[in-house]
């Protein structure tokens, strides 16, 4: 007991001391002191707006938020920590994966097994691959909307309905089908178990040695989606998925994994394909219903090379459409999924990141929240709505002035990440917003149910470590154009 007390009073001791490796950058004592707080912090589910809320009170864009652990809100620093020579992958991943023989590629931290294991998710991400999943993308979003207008007039749960849509196209652009959470609801639980298992993945990333012992829903979400992977590549049918690329079907990889390499890729067509799209599209549609002016001019792109008749999940003029990009930018830059940034870590050198050392063995987050909210990034406005910044910075037309003061640094910019670990998903969840905004512009109109106060989304908004979560969105759809 004595000596149990004296090793732990020793640490804390350590952990505040002038002695301390990272005791130069200021934070919080409770974070200095003991991970319990990290996680604490974590769990609250508003850990985006207190570490923003740190960096402003110690003016300083280096912030301590656990015993080692920092968290960087300069956007200079986006290139050293997450580029090409930037860091590993933090600890924290370890605890998502526990006992697994083998690694999803998420959660790689060596660099030569993680640029080994990305090749493959390349190729089936690659431009030629998701034209190939178009048509099956374009039918999910033909029967979302349908499923919006069923009964006009009625309030819906967008944010349901379109978790439901983001995991069915996942379902089967990963497992070549088998997911109708559209059609019949979550009956078999398997959407309440990915919400719970990343629920549970705050517990792994604050502690991965707990993981090995901690009951974790997330080991359930693991398992089931390996199983459904296992599956789906036993029955090789062919079918251009993911998995034809994960599992070397077509034969043009560098090599042909074995299953017990590309099954535990399943946790990842769950989670990272699904649950961020799916938020990033509801941000999208609230920002839009909350702005009217800007709803309005999305409306008039849409009218312009969507009218009545033409098909509407055609992709072909999406390049033309400035103002839908300017809207997803926007909303990606203030709803960013990894809100508190991805997990990085030095080894056992320190390394200088600008003019800071980060001693061995340190977790160090860009902090996404703060660096995209940032007047020296994006101003004026930047805590707004306003996509019109994105036309002006990029000398399109856009129909209001450019202020005095504007700033707009787009290497600031990192929703999809940056460097070797980015999301290779970028080009197909961007696709799929697309897709699904012009179809449902063209469609339908959209309101707030009466009642709901846009301001609750900000309240329910809760940063979950792997995505964003966020309460109802409750909105009445009512078909534009009657045919
Ligand atoms: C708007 C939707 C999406 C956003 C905002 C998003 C964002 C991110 C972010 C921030 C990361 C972490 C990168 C890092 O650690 O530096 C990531 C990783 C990843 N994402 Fe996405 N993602 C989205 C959709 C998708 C989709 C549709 C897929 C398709 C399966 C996907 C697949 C992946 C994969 C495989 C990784 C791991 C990359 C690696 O470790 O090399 N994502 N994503």
């Amino acid at each position: 007991m004595t000596y149990h007390a004296t090793l732990l009073s020793s640490i804390a001791v350590y952990r505040l001391s002038p002695f301390h490796p990272l005791a130069k950058y200021p934070g919080p004592i409770t974070l200095k002191l003991s991970r319990m707080w990290v996680y604490r912090m974590a769990k609250s589910g508003k850990r985006h707006e207190y570490i923003r809320t740190l960096h402003e009170i110690y003016h300083s864009d280096i912030v301590r938020i656990g015993p080692n652990e920092v968290s960087i809100s300069d956007a200079s620093a986006i290139g050293p920590v997450l580029g090409q020579s930037g860091l590993v992958k933090g600890p924290g991943w370890d605890g998502r994966v526990r006992y697994m023989a083998d690694r999803p590629l998420i959660s790689w931290r060596d660099p030569v097994m993680h640029a080994k294991r990305r090749h493959n998710w390349n190729r089936g991400l690659s431009g030629p691959a998701i034209k190939v999943y178009e048509p099956v993308v374009g039918d999910r979003v033909v029967q979302m909307v349908d499923l919006a207008l069923k009964q006009p007039g009625e309030v819906v749960d967008m944010v349901k309905l379109i978790k439901y849509f983001a995991f069915d196209i996942m379902g089967d652009m990963g497992f070549g089908g088998g997911s109708e959470l559209m059609r019949d609801g979550d009956t078999h639980g398997f959407l309440q178990a990915v919400i719970d298992g990343i629920d549970d993945s705050i517990l792994s990333e604050t502690f991965p040695w707990l993981a090995y012992y901690a009951r974790n829903r997330l080991f359930d979400v693991i398992e089931s989606a390996a199983n459904r992977a296992k599956e789906r590549v036993l029955r090789s049918k062919g079918t251009q998925d993911l998995f034809y690329y994960l599992s070397n079907e077509d034969g043009n990889g560098k090599d042909t994994p074995p299953l017990e390499v590309v099954i535990p890729e399943g946790v990842v067509v769950s989670i990272a394909g699904s649950d961020t799209t799916s938020f990033s599209l509801n941000a999208t549609i609230h920002l839009l219903i909350s702005h009217s002016s800007a709803y309005k001019r999305l409306q008039e792109e849409v009218d312009r090379f969507y009218p009545p008749g033409e098909n509407a999940v055609d992709t072909r003029y999406h390049s033309e459409m400035p103002y839908l990009d300017a809207v997803i930018n926007e909303a990606l830059r203030l709803y960013p999924v990894l809100a508190s940034g991805s997990h990085r870590a030095t080894q056992k050198e320190a390394v200088l990141i600008n003019a800071w050392c980060i001693p061995p063995n340190t977790s160090v987050r860009v902090h996404t929240w703060s660096v995209h909210r940032d007047p020296r990034n994006f101003s004026p406005s930047s805590d707004s709505f306003w996509p019109e910044r994105w036309l002006l910075a990029n000398n399109q037309p856009c129909p209001d002035p450019k202020p005095s003061d504007f700033v707009h640094n787009t290497n600031a910019f990192h929703t999809f990440s940056f460097g070797p670990a980015n999301c290779t998903g970028k080009a197909l969840a961007l696709r799929e917003m697309k897709m699904l905004l012009c179809h449902m512009f063209q469609q339908m109109d959209m309101k707030f149910a009466e009642g709901y106060d846009p301001k609750d989304w900000d309240k329910d908004l809760k940063d979950a470590g792997v995505s964003m979560e966020v309460g109802m969105l409750p909105v009445i759809c009512t078909p534009r154009h009657r045919t």
